[in-house]
């Protein structure tokens, strides 16, 4: 190794000046792999073309999604199954997202959705009404924590499923089955009746593939019949399917979830063994037992996002984020069910109900009133500041 000497020591401080002086200013153009591997992994946005539709049970539609070529995507950012994306959605005047969780396989370049109509929807009849091959959408990365953690479950997954719920499920059932890692599942899937198993036929054909890992056990509301389960998914049927050492991922609608969130109480399940999702969005303000009897017709919004002041009429059975959505205002969204924090925004004056504040919010949140607008009703009228979405990036919004 060469010692730099006393002498040219001393002149390293004008050497050091003097290149700076000779820099350009610029940046040097550096590609890191750690840089590279964050923007695969975490694009702000995604651009997709439809390349199928199926139908599926139920008046839902499995679509599979390809990289948008035209728009410059190649690659689809890489997701756990269990993850959902957001696709944006512009109809009229209303610029909205919605999630839906990814369904197919995580290994390959496409994504896989399926969407069920709702009667009276907005998105999902807008869905199967518009959505063709060849449909171009823009979606967001995929996002969630509703997904197999190695270090936090255990190697047994106990996945309880109903109705559209069923759909993240899919990906972690063809997951476990396509490698040997250890991790089994049992899915216990409650449906109306047989013809209403959406996935039915793909989850069968993976059971009896999976030498034994894979398992599902289906209750059927509505039809009783010799052979088959029927009634709903109750503390007996979970106790059943439980193992030793489970981890217990529970998805479907509201009500299903408080029933199962009581039965797993009654087991004595540790909370951190338990996971819930509850997908699609909040309902109506009146569908909440605890929702106060009487609220206005009306209330009046007014909303301070990127130093602009909006006033918005709204009706208080609808959520905030619903109200600011119908009125053309492009709001910063992802879950729609409390979990991503994605829309929390400051209440500055007025009275709400947020059914769901404890069990989604930081302590810290409730007493700074910082509130989930994706599941919030107003009660009288409101003061918020609230996120938008970056300029550029979505677009013209009205006031
Ligand atoms: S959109 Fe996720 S918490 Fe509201």
């Amino acid at each position: 190794m060469s010692r730099i000497g006393f002498q040219n020591f001393l002149k390293l401080q004008p050497l050091r000046e003097a290149k700076t002086a000779e820099a350009s200013g610029k940046m040097p153009e550096m590609d890191f792999f750690p840089n590279r591997l964050a923007a695969l992994r975490h694009p702000s946005r995604q651009f997709v073309t439809v390349s199928r539709v199926e139908a599926l049970t139920g008046n839902m539609n499995l679509y599979t999604l390809i990289p948008d070529a035209d728009k410059g995507q190649t690659q689809l950012a890489p997701f756990e199954p269990g993850q959902y994306i957001s696709v944006r959605f512009e109809i009229g005047e209303i610029r909205c997202s919605r999630p839906y969780s990814l369904c197919g396989s995580p290994s390959g370049n496409v994504y896989q959705i399926a969407v069920k109509a709702i009667p009276d929807g907005l998105c999902s009849v807008y869905a199967r009404d518009h959505w063709t091959v060849g449909t171009r959408l823009e979606i967001s990365a995929p996002e969630g924590t509703f997904v197999f953690q190695p270090l936090r479950d255990e190697k047994h997954i106990l996945a309880i499923a109903g109705g559209s719920g069923i759909t993240p499920f899919v990906s972690m059932a063809m997951d476990i089955t396509g490698r040997n890692d250890g991790r089994t599942m049992t899915v216990l899937y409650g449906c109306r009746t047989p013809r209403d198993r959406a996935f039915g036929d793909v989850l069968d054909a993976l059971c009896s593939a999976s030498d034994g890992r894979l398992r599902t056990v289906y209750v059927f509301s509505e039809e009783s019949r010799p052979g088959q389960r029927s009634g709903f998914i109750d503390e007996s049927v979970i106790r059943e399917s439980l193992q030793e050492h489970s981890s217990v991922f529970v998805s479907g609608p509201r009500k299903m979830i408080e029933s199962v969130r009581g039965a797993l109480q009654k087991i004595g399940l540790e909370r951190k063994y338990t996971r819930m999702e509850v997908p699609g969005e909040a309902g109506r303000l009146e569908t909440y037992p605890d929702a106060p009897g009487e609220v206005p017709e009306k209330v009046t919004l007014t909303v301070r996002m990127q130093g602009k002041v909006y006033t918005v009429r709204a009706d208080p059975q609808a959520t905030i984020l619903r109200s600011l959505e119908n009125a053309g205002i492009a709001v910063v969204s992802g879950c729609r069910s409390g979990v991503c924090g994605f829309c929390r925004s400051s209440l500055r004056s007025g009275n709400v109900f947020a059914p769901n504040q404890k069990e989604h919010e930081r302590e810290a949140d409730i007493l700074y009133n910082q509130i989930h607008l994706c599941e919030t009703y107003p009660l009288t009228d409101l003061e918020l500041d609230v996120t938008g979405y970056p300029s550029g990036k979505e677009g013209k919004q009205n006031g």
